[in-house]
């Protein structure tokens, strides 16, 4: 087993809804008997319930082709249909869908008709543009309504969208363009953070630069927000608002295959190279509606919902674009840093727009904690009934305060297990049915299977850490790797044959509630972000100073995880630069390759890393040394000497 897996017993406090809210609950504990007695056809019952097909199904899942599968295949739908024009034509346009807050103060609120109008438009730029169903457009923007506009237009005319979150750099955002063959970028000048602006256009003039070898991308798309100065190329770069001035409002959706693919979304894998996760429509709109609406308990009608994730990432998809839009949702975005003017900033928010279902991520919830209750305690926050946690395993600690301090004592916490790959929550409490554990995400969502398995694939008794699995296919799955087929089978498939392998170390208490244990490979979660050791491994060599590098996720109180770095440098470089010279050279340099979010916290110039005889860092002991703890066992070590040489340098 997994060396990484703490199976001590948890936590045993619980706490049962509130007997107002399990009245009101949308998901009653009937729920789970029906998924469980329908089968798959629980999924092609919420398909029809909360989707508009322009043809509807007959075939609900066809799994012949695994692990590829197809769910409502012969239906035909529009995804941008069933996120406005449906609810327009229902009575619901003047319903706000977004209250959008720029960080410096500004606001506009959108109902559904006006988003409809823009999206209509947005959709005929493209056309215009060339875009075609099936063509990939890449998206590098600040959380701002065009981003949302911009998915639902690339969604509308059947085509790609490939968002990269605003943090990444020129070259991640070159390869993701490359990989996924981008015909379009759609980007701002610059967008708003920290108190000042950040420049977007020209990161992405940098990553289109003809010396990189960009050849597929014909047009820039520039959204004008940040007044920031840019360079601009005729013939290749149009501002936004200009295109959209003089495109027609009219545009009627077209139904395209319940198969066909929505968006590409790159996440990081074990390799350099980071993996294009690709979504599909009828399956994932169907998922992502379902658990928006049964885990948020949204009330349509009459909540506020807030998600702070950026649409970078995929609880920006899943859960600011698609399952909310889709559910007719009133929602708030919110574009800056949540300490920006004051440590307040969020909590102000919330009482502005009266939010009553709160949805953010442990490490932000972390580091209000720190800051003291006293900036929460200032606003009025008496309007959430629902708060939730993504990204990470939520500490029983960060828990508590959350309800206590956010929640004022008595909303439920919906900790939410899932993946960019799953597409949608896997593994969540029902507000209104569970009895809530702080620290564990809990059940499986209904008409989903999880298992916990050994390294041979046999089930782990209740209580004994174990590997998470998929057992049986779900609607919101991705579909592949964008152009990489056979890593998509390897990487999820081969492990367990038919299950798919999650990444995830986990265990079951003695009621059955699941506990996350963190990854068991080397992914890292830093604040809730994915990285990939390999892939900072490989920016750090590509340095012309270092020889190796070796990285690893360390134990952090605040981010989760911090990105540790061992280094050795080159020979001749050794002694030109003191240590903490070259140590900040090389923090700058991965910032730059990758993007700042991938900047170590740490890193070491060392002489020597601990490898076994076969030549593999043993990185289990380089955690050990990172987190300061006695090192582990060392008898596959070639040479025991090395460590004592590290934890020398390191102390
Ligand atoms: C981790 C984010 C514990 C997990 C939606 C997973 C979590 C990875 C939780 C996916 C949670 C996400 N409890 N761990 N509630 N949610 N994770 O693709 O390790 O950015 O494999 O998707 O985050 O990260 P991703």
């Amino acid at each position: 087993m997994n060396e990484k897996i703490d199976t001590s017993m948890p936590d045993e406090r619980s706490f049962a809804p509130p007997a107002d809210f399990a009245a009101n609950a949308i998901a009653q504990a009937e729920i789970y008997d029906r998924a469980q007695s329908e089968g798959v056809e629980f999924w092609a019952n919420q398909a029809r319930e909360l989707l508009h097909w322009h043809t509807p199904f007959t075939e609900t899942l066809d799994w012949s082709d695994a692990p590829v599968a197809k769910w409502f295949a012969d239906g035909a739908l529009n995804v941008s249909y069933n996120c406005l024009d449906r609810h327009v034509e229902q009575g619901r346009g003047e319903r706000v869908a977004l209250h959008w807050e720029g960080e410096p103060g500004d606001s506009v609120s959108l109902t559904y008709a006006a988003l409809t109008e823009q999206v209509k438009r947005a959709a005929n730029v493209l056309l215009s543009l060339g875009i075609r169903a099936g063509d990939r457009v890449a998206l590098y923007m600040p959380l701002i309504p065009e981003a949302v506009v911009a998915m639902l237009a690339v969604a509308r005319i059947g085509a790609i969208h490939s968002v990269v979150f605003g943090g990444f750099s020129a070259e991640s955002l070159r390869n993701r363009a490359d990989d996924a063959g981008a015909k379009l970028v759609i980007t701002a000048d610059g967008g708003y953070r920290k108190g000042g602006v950040f420049a977007l256009k020209p990161v992405v003039d940098q990553a289109l630069a003809s010396d990189g070898g960009q050849k597929t991308v014909q047009n820039v798309l520039v959204v004008r927000r940040g007044g920031n100065d840019i360079e601009w190329i005729d013939n290749r770069d149009l501002w936004w608002h200009e295109v959209m001035e003089s495109a027609s409002p009219e545009h009627e959706a077209q139904p395209f295959p319940a198969e066909q693919p929505l968006f590409i979304l790159y996440t990081s894998g074990t390799t350099g190279k980071p993996k294009g996760i690709l979504h599909t429509s009828g399956g994932y709109l169907t998922q992502a509606a379902f658990t928006h609406k049964n885990i948020f308990d949204l009330h349509a009608e009459s909540d506020i919902y807030w998600c702070t994730a950026d649409v970078g990432w995929i609880t920006g998809h899943s859960y600011v674009v698609y399952g909310p839009l889709a559910n007719g949702a009133t929602q708030v975005i919110y574009e800056g840093t949540p300490d920006t003017p004051h440590p307040g900033r969020w909590w102000e928010i919330i009482q502005k727009y009266g939010v009553t279902i709160f949805y953010t991520a442990p490490t932000a919830i972390r580091s209000f904690m720190k800051l003291g209750s006293e900036i929460p305690d200032a606003f009025d926050l008496s309007t959430l009934r629902l708060l939730g946690s993504v990204g990470e395993p939520i500490n029983p600690e960060a828990w508590m305060w959350y309800r206590d301090v956010i929640g004022a004592g008595k909303t439920p916490i919906v900790d939410t297990w899932w993946q960019t790959e799953t597409g949608a929550i896997m593994i969540s409490a029902l507000p209104g049915v569970t009895s809530l554990k702080p620290g564990s995400a809990q059940v499986a969502v209904p008409g989903i299977s999880i298992d916990i398995l050994d390294d041979d694939g046999a089930g782990v008794p209740d209580g004994t850490g174990g590997l998470l699995v998929i057992t049986e296919p779900w609607p919101s799955m991705l579909r592949g790797i964008w152009g990489d087929d056979e890593r998509f089978r390897k990487t999820y498939w081969q492990k367990f044959g038919d299950k798919y392998f999650a990444g995830d170390g986990a265990k079951r208490d003695r009621d059955g509630d699941i506990w996350l244990l963190g990854r068991v490979d080397d992914v890292m979660n830093i604040s809730g972000h994915r990285l990939s050791t390999a892939e900072i491994e490989s920016s750090l060599v590509a340095h012309p100073m270092v020889a190796e590098a070796a990285v690893v996720g360390a134990a952090d109180e605040l981010t989760g995880q911090a990105v540790v770095a061992f280094v050795i440098l080159l020979a001749s470089e050794v002694g030109k630069l003191e240590a903490a010279e070259a140590s900040a050279e090389l923090r700058t340099h991965v910032a730059q390759q990758i993007g700042a979010i991938a900047r170590p916290a740490r890193i070491f110039i060392v002489p020597e890393l601990p490898k076994t005889r076969s030549g593999k860092i043993m990185r289990r002991l380089l955690q050990d040394v990172a987190e300061g703890r006695e090192i582990g066992d060392t008898t596959t070590l070639t040479d025991q000497s090395v460590l004592n040489i590290i934890n020398a340098q390191v102390n």
